[in-house]
């Protein structure tokens, strides 16, 4: 049997101008599993005539020529040109990228999250994240903790990162990803005094102790004048909110933070809050009602409005 035939997903994926990308999400969208948008010009950008890849996952065989429709309706009633058109079934790699797997460990990206009950089970070029969650947040199966995933192994992808900080680390499952993908320091914040615990106990558990620095606390801690060069913080719109200039002033010049948490209609008032300290969205994942967020330092503040 062929792939195509076979396929459990399959994903649409083309370019346009960012901002094009909301009408090509309401198009889209409504039949995708996941939704990801990524900036193609990174630092080079002029804010919203970017380029961006949008990617949608669906769940059936897409009629190529109803796509082609879809997408020269929407594009002719904005004047744009769509480029890069890819319309093909997931490999077995992507299949996993997509996180869908439904078994007992979650696999998501590059990852695999698993409790320790399922120690003895071999996952194949895979990097295994054993969590026991206990009372933290944090065993992978969130939208949240997934699109942050996704996000991280995306990064790590195209540059390599030199200290890292999660805030609000719950199991601590996102910094032992960074520490386990980039053999790079990473200080873990959490406020909750049983999280720290349980997140300390599993960054033992997963050999990254030298690595990973859990902290108790409720804000960002600084490296003196060097920074984050990757920071992610999933935890809720309000506190993302009044954390944003502490945050930012954290961030490396050239350094990415990946902020989740918030449901799709709070996305725009944090997008608003950290274009306001000079970022701009660099790129997008959205599965369920809840987008992971990724940002970078904007030229001017720039950057796609919601
Ligand atoms: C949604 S969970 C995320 C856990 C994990 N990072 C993940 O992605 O699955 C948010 C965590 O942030 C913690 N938290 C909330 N506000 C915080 C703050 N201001 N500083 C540090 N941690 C905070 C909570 O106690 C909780 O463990």
């Amino acid at each position: 049997m062929s792939e195509a035939a076979t396929a459990l997903l399959w994903r649409v994926a083309f370019d346009v101008p960012e901002r094009a990308i909301a009408a090509f999400e309401a198009a889209f969208g409504p039949f995708a599993l996941t939704v990801t948008s990524y900036s193609l010009d990174g630092d080079r950008r002029t804010p919203g005539e970017a380029r961006w890849r949008l990617e949608f996952l669906v769940p059936t065989m897409p009629d190529p020529s109803a796509i082609e429709r879809t997408i020269a309706a929407v594009a002719g009633q904005l004047g744009i040109g769509v480029g890069g058109v890819a319309v093909a079934p997931l490999t077995e790699q992507d299949w996993v990228a997509a996180g869908l797997a439904q078994q007992p460990a979650t696999r998501i990206g590059r990852f695999v999250v698993r409790g320790p009950h399922e120690r003895g089970i071999a996952h194949p070029g895979k990097i295994a994240i054993e969590i026991e969650a206990g009372l933290a947040f944090g065993t992978g199966r969130h939208e949240t903790t997934a699109g942050c995933l996704i996000a991280i192994a995306r990064l790590a992808r195209r540059r390599r990162f030199r200290h890292a900080l999660d805030l609000g680390t719950g199991s601590g499952v996102l910094a032992i990803a960074i520490a386990k993908l980039g053999r790079i320091p990473v200080t873990a914040v959490e406020i909750d005094p049983v999280a720290v615990r349980v997140a300390r106990a599993n960054v033992r558990a997963n050999g990254v102790a030298s690595l990973v620095t859990v902290a108790g606390g409720g804000s960002a801690p600084a490296r003196g004048r060097r920074g984050y060069d990757l920071i992610v913080a999933n935890i809720l719109l309000t506190p993302l909110r009044r954390m944003a200039r502490r945050l930012v002033e954290r961030l490396t010049p050239d350094g990415r933070l990946i902020l989740a948490g918030i449901l799709v209609d709070e996305e725009a008032a944090l997008i608003a809050a950290y274009r306001a300290q000079g970022l701009a969205l660099d790129g997008r994942i959205q599965r369920g009602a809840w987008p992971t967020l990724v940002f970078r330092r904007g030229l001017g503040g720039g950057g796609r409005a919601a």
